[in-house]
């Protein structure tokens, strides 16, 4: 049986007013590929990122996931493939900042069913994996940016989603930082054989991935291997 793309982005196409944001992007994501999207600022990154997240909805194209059209989806359809599937790591963590850490990565687990001890008990090793354990305790305003990117990707990675999506995960991070959260960071999504979509300005972040793709005038230009 040959393999089957996880994600397919077919002909995308989306305004926002007059802005021309995707004009015929396509893109495919293949199980468990790091891939990383460069280009330059206002070039369409982030919003093709959302559309294959099935955060925002092209005006036209295609977006399938396992085969499954996103675009076809009802609104509830769609939020529950991203909660089931999907993990989301963003510039600045987005963390909730009453609850502490490791409360934080819990999150996923609780909203999906698991009961508070086992829940905590996951969170906790994932917060370990990350080498965070020590602020599973404080609150998001208390740890460094850093240890709070660390702490978003484990509560990315918790519920063992397919697909991880990353825009700019390390972007208001110290290049030494930045080189620390994405080593933890592509090292444990392979371990879990989830995909990432990494949106990336900086060609030392592209290259933890397996492939980039570079996104000019909201279309998907070129497409090389890192390495
Ligand atoms: N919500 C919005 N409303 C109006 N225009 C938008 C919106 N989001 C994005 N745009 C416009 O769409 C284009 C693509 O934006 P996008 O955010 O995808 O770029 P990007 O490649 O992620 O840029 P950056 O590297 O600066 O994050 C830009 O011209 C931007 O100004
Ligand atoms: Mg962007």
């Amino acid at each position: 049986m040959t393999e089957q793309p996880l994600l397919v982005a077919e002909g995308l196409h989306l305004h926002f007013g007059e802005t021309k944001a995707l004009d015929d992007a396509s893109l495919h994501i293949w199980p468990g590929e790091v891939v990383a999207l460069m280009g330059p600022s206002g070039s369409g990154k982030s919003t093709l990122l959302h559309c294959l997240a099935g955060i925002l909805q092209p005006d036209s194209g295609r977006v399938a996931y396992h085969g499954r059209d996103l675009t076809a989806m009802s609104d509830s359809e769609r939020s529950a493939l991203r909660r089931g599937e999907f993990g989301f790591v963003f510039q600045f963590g987005q963390l909730v900042p009453e609850l502490t850490c490791v409360e934080n990565v819990a999150l996923p687990l609780r909203l999906s069913g698991t009961g508070r001890r086992e829940a905590h008990r996951t969170a906790t090793d994932w917060l370990e994996r990350l080498e965070v354990g020590d602020v599973a305790g404080k609150r998001p305003g208390q740890v460094s940016g850093g240890q709070g990117q660390r702490v978003a990707v484990a509560r990315a990675l918790v519920s063992r989603p397919r697909v991880v999506f990353a825009d700019e995960p390390t972007g208001a991070l110290d290049s030494l930082n930045g080189e620390l959260v994405m080593k933890l960071f592509i090292t444990a999504a392979r371990d879990t054989g989830a995909a990432v979509v990494l949106v990336t300005h900086e060609a030392r972040v592209a290259a933890y991935s397996d492939r980039e793709a570079v996104v000019r005038d909201g279309r998907v230009r070129e497409q090389e291997h890192a390495r």
